[in-house]
């Protein structure tokens, strides 16, 4: 079942029950390589699926918990392999969203869930986003708002010695930073893929080509182009569709359902602005690349 959280729309299932999980991957065609987010009503809930909570994982649960920050931690014993896709650690993830909350208190265990869309389109931001993916896929979608941040979680590992940024997302490094000053951003490709993998995979790709620019005189403007970014087009500029965004955040929470409206559109070309990597910019420029990428 689809679930509205803060970042984006998930798809969800008992974390104890394989014969659901393996449901999650078939509707969404997600490699059974890639390991779901345990998500959480109470922080007590953690006792089931790790056998011991690393201390940089308590201090930052403590810090920003609930919120759109997920940890990697050892996984219990009792977690079938699939819902970690026979990794020895677990995702660990607490939305700080009401209806969120209050389907996962209903459902009394943790919920396994990955982002609600066919796996490598944009995460949903909307309910009608996931059941433009996922109609006739999936049981029912718990229908909420449209989502308040737009892009994915931090997923952060405090496994090893030092507690490693694997996704940009949400929660800022800075304010990671700022809690635990161990933090560090994994960035070497190959080590990434290998601790999360994630990120390995095609991800957050319209159907259209995504070209990233400075400055919105560098596209060229077409009716089958359009654009996003913070500063707007010249006025004579006829792209078929665009959107000005006034804040970092506005940019982050409108990206995906830009992507998804210029597809339905059937547009061939997105030019996006580029950013700078600090703050939000980081998670933002992430997503940017990896839409560019082909
Ligand atoms: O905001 C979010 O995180 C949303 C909402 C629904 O909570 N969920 C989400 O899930 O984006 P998903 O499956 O699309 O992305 C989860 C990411 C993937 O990159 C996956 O590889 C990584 O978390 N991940 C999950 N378990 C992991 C583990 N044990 N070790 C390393 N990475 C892991
Ligand atoms: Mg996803």
């Amino acid at each position: 079942m689809a679930f509205p959280t803060e970042t984006v729309y998930g798809l969800g299932a008992d974390v104890f029950r394989p014969a659901a999980l393996a449901g999650i991957y078939r509707a969404k065609g997600r490699p059974a390589d890639n390991p779901l987010i345990a998500h959480l009503a109470h922080r007590d809930q953690t006792a089931q699926l790790t056998p011991a909570l690393p201390h940089a994982a308590s201090v930052l649960m403590e810090a920003f918990f609930p919120g759109p920050l997920t940890l990697i931690v050892p996984r219990h014993p009792s977690v079938p392999s699939i819902a970690t896709a026979g990794l020895d650690t677990i995702a660990l993830r607490m939305p700080d969203h009401d209806l969120a909350l209050a389907f996962l208190k209903a459902c009394g265990t943790p919920v396994a869930a990955p982002s609600a869309n066919r796996s490598g389109r944009p995460s949903p931001t909307t309910w009608q986003a996931v059941a433009s993916d996922l109609d006739g896929r999936i049981d029912a979608i718990l229908c909420g708002d449209p989502t308040r941040h737009g892009l994915e979680s931090t997923v952060v590992d405090c496994t090893g010695g030092q507690t490693v940024v694997l996704r940009a997302g949400t929660i800022t490094l800075e304010a990671l930073q700022g809690v635990d000053p161990t933090t560090v951003l994994l960035d070497r490709p190959s080590a990434l893929s290998r601790r999360s993998p994630g990120t390995r995979h095609r991800h957050y790709a319209p159907d259209a080509q995504v070209v990233l620019v400075d400055h919105p005189a560098e596209a060229k403007a077409t009716q089958a182009a359009a654009y996003i970014g913070l500063t707007p087009p010249s006025p004579q500029t006829p792209f078929s569709l665009h959107h000005i965004c006034t804040t970092l955040e506005a940019y982050a929470q409108a990206l995906y359902g830009f992507f998804r409206m210029c597809d339905a559109k059937g547009l061939r070309t997105i030019y996006c602005q580029r950013v700078p990597t600090d703050g939000l910019g980081l998670a933002l420029m992430d997503r940017l690349n990896r839409a560019a990428k082909r």
